[in-house]
């Protein structure tokens, strides 16, 4: 017997193309991501999560001279929130990063932050949306943060 995973995502043609809500929460994510502290990877990145109530909360990468002492902007953001506002369900998280000085990349998020997200998906019982930059200047809205992780570890 075998099984099959598939995903399904929205590929749209630009950040312009996107729809108000979401190229909003894209641009807060930019924006964010400019007072990264990232000195030692110059790696800067943002995230940007706006909750069922239209809230928008914002993080970026955290870093340390005891590098995995740092933390990803991805997580910045959602501990923030878990933390302030436990209550408040998750519609969409958007995540914009570049090199220092230079233009916005395709860049999906690690294994750890699909795990932390994924577990905050799994409690309010109804997906997030998950908006990054894909190739040639193209934006992906993938409907859940699970079809970023398929088989995650859950404890609950
Ligand atoms: N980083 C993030 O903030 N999010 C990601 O999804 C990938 C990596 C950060 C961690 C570190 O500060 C820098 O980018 C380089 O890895």
């Amino acid at each position: 017997m075998s099984e099959k995973i598939e995903i399904s995502y929205q590929v749209y043609e630009s950040v312009d193309a996107l729809p108000l809500e979401d190229k909003e929460l894209l641009l807060e994510a930019e924006k964010i991501s400019e007072t990264a502290y990232a000195p030692y990877s110059n790696f800067l990145v943002g995230a940007a999560i706006r909750t069922e109530n239209g809230q928008i909360v914002t993080g970026n990468n955290q870093e340390n001279a005891a590098y995995p002492s740092g933390l990803c902007a991805e997580r910045t953001a959602i501990y923030y929130l878990g933390s302030q506002f436990p209550n408040e369900n998750i519609k969409t998280i958007a995540v914009a990063a570049r090199r220092r000085g230079q233009e916005f990349l395709a860049v999906a998020p690690c294994g750890s932050c699909r795990q932390a997200m994924v577990e905050y998906e799994a409690k309010q019982e109804k997906p997030i949306r998950f908006i990054m930059r894909g190739e040639n200047d193209t934006v992906l809205v993938l409907p859940a943060i699970k079809s970023l992780l398929p088989f995650s570890f859950t404890d609950f």
